[in-house]
């Protein structure tokens, strides 16, 4: 594999309007991401995906853009985002921004004049069409719920697409003015020295403008025609005419949100010459374990978690690289997604990063993550924010569940979990803000903050800075990242483990998720123990940390591995 300068990315997403305020309006924004700079160089981190801070009406905090060459007033000005740029650079992190162009906003100049004309040039920068007997062009649903045509105001029978709310437009790729005009913007956004981009939703761009009504598969007669607008044939050649008009020249770093690559498309995806660098794996996504499916039971979950990553691996098999991650702003927190309450403990919530940490591709920490940042329920629903989560809640209603229980499961499931602001201490509002936050901060900012943690060489803070520092360490590195992808132990009940090799270095990653000790046949010798989340000499009632270490070091054939323990070992 050709080496490219992003293969070593230890990613941060950040999440602006939660990160940190510092013109104490409640809202977070660019000057707060270059006063935290320092943390996240300390954390080890060497790339920021910061979502969307481009001038907003912020009904989709930022991901409907109204300006793509301005910044929103909230999160500061162009010139904060410059040195924002400068800044982080001095200290070996590059910046991606968030590109959302499969919509814009309602409010973008070009839907304003599309509005007033679309039949003219701006209506071909959308997708405007004619209803059906009174009825929308079809039953498509909008992903984030109800139909997803709306109807122009002061048109009896005019609709226009939107995939996701009605103030997010889609804009029309089939339009070569409309793509010309976004590659303009993102080479003006490159040359001013960003690293890259995430993209949005990009695997949406193209649609089959067919139309037809499809069966609903909802009481509210709609249908999420997800094969009608997700990577619809003919959708390659538009990303690929992009990334050669754009971020070819430029080495830029791209992540593609892209749902569901196909196998046989891996190489024209990610591979050498890919249309992106990157994509999401998001194979762990629906997994949550107070769901339906997996109801409590955290070793159940994590079996179908291990293997739905290891497959996902195995149909890249070396051929380009996923982005592994476990957060982001649009899921709850990993520690109540993938634990139990049962379950989660000081040992569990250090093995979970582990288990794709040291996968091969790039990784990605979300903020608050490396605290152990929780879910916060809701009493009342008026606590949540976001037009999806009602959306949700409207479904589940209509579903036939009672208000306490779609409320309920709104507070497990609702992204709004990943969004509370980050709690950097103990003092008012955790130190993100002077004044009323637009969201509020989990109370357990009390005792859960970055400051505690910061000096207690114990805390999962420093547990996380050592997972970093040996994913990143000189002579492991290349290993991690070009290693081979050798899955073991996968049909013990409870345990996800791989180990990464190649000329240099073998390394056994193993995470368990039982909650009683486990042994396992081991052939070899350990030569480092890299990372461990039990302490040496620690008692878990099983057995002492020499005992195991013994086994480990010694020539025995049989690991003892703890309960919820993580081992990271370089083998000898
Ligand atoms: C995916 C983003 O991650 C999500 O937050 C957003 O709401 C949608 N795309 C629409 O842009």
């Amino acid at each position: 594999m050709l080496k490219k300068w992003w293969h070593n990315t230890v990613g941060y997403q950040i999440y602006p309007k939660s990160f940190q305020d510092t013109n104490q309006d409640g809202i977070g924004d660019l000057c707060g991401v270059i006063r935290r700079l320092d943390e996240i160089a300390q954390l080890g981190a060497n790339v920021i995906w910061l979502c969307p801070v481009f001038t907003s009406p912020m009904v989709d905090n930022g991901y409907d853009i109204s300006d793509y060459m301005g910044i929103d007033p909230s999160f500061g000005t162009m010139d904060d985002m410059k040195e924002l740029i400068a800044r982080a650079d001095e200290k070996g992190i590059k910046i991606l921004m968030d590109l959302v162009v499969n919509h814009s906003s309602d409010r973008h100049e070009w839907f304003q004049k599309a509005l007033q004309d679309p039949c003219g040039e701006y209506g071909k920068y959308y997708v405007f069409r004619e209803g059906k007997d009174g009825n929308p062009p079809n039953n498509w649903r909008s992903i984030f719920g109800g139909s997803a045509w709306e109807r122009v105001e002061g048109r009896d029978n005019l609709y226009y697409l939107h995939i996701f709310t009605k103030e997010q437009p889609d804009l029309n790729w089939e339009n070569p003015k409309l793509r010309g005009e976004i590659y303009e913007i993102i080479t003006k956004w490159m040359d001013m020295g960003l690293g890259g981009f995430r993209l949005d939703a990009i695997s949406h761009l193209k649609k089959n403008y067919s139309y037809v009504n499809l069966p609903p598969d909802g009481p509210d007669g709609y249908k999420l025609a997800f094969e009608y607008i997700n990577n619809v044939d003919g959708l390659s050649e538009i990303l690929r005419e992009m990334k050669e008009r754009t971020f070819l020249p430029t080495d830029a770093l791209t992540i593609g949100e892209y749902d569901q690559m196909r196998p046989e498309e891996v190489e024209a995806v990610i591979g050498e010459n890919g249309n992106f660098c990157s994509v999401f794996d998001f194979s762990h996504t629906f997994h949550d374990v107070n769901g339906e499916k997996w109801k409590g039971n955290t070793r159940a979950l994590f079996n179908d978690y291990r293997d739905k990553l290891f497959q996902a691996q195995r149909v890249v098999g070396g051929r380009g690289m996923l982005c592994n991650f476990l957060e982001n702003h649009d899921k709850p927190r990993c520690i109540d997604r993938f634990l139990a309450a049962a379950d989660q403990n000081r040992y569990s919530i250090r093995m979970l990063p582990v288990t794709n940490f040291f996968f091969p591709g790039i990784v990605f920490l979300y903020q608050g993550q490396e605290i152990g940042m929780r879910n916060y329920p809701k009493v009342r629903l008026e606590e949540y924010v976001d037009k999806p989560t009602y959306a949700i809640y409207d479904r589940l209603l209509m579903q036939g569940k009672s208000p306490e229980e779609a409320l309920e499961e709104l507070n497990h499931a609702s992204r709004e979990h990943g969004r509370t602001p980050m709690q950097w201490n103990g003092e008012k509002n955790g130190g993100f803000s002077e004044a009323e936050p637009w969201f509020a901060v989990n109370p357990n900012y009390t005792w859960l903050n970055y400051e505690a943690q910061k000096e207690d060489p114990d805390s999962l803070l420093n547990f996380y800075k050592r997972m970093v520092a040996v994913r990143r360490r000189a002579d492991l590195e290349e290993t991690f990242i070009y290693g081979e992808f050798l899955p073991r132990y996968e049909k013990e009940d409870g345990i996800l483990a791989y180990e990464r090799k190649d000329e240099k270095n073998r390394v056994l990653v193993l995470t368990s998720a039982r909650s009683e000790t486990a042994e396992l046949p081991f052939e070899g010798k350990v030569g480092e123990i890299l990372l461990d989340n039990y302490a040496v000499g620690e008692k878990d009632g099983t057995g002492t940390a020499e005992e195991t270490y013994g086994e480990l070091t010694g020539s025995g054939n049989r690991l003892i591995v703890k309960p919820f323990q993580c081992l990271v070992l370089k083998l000898g």
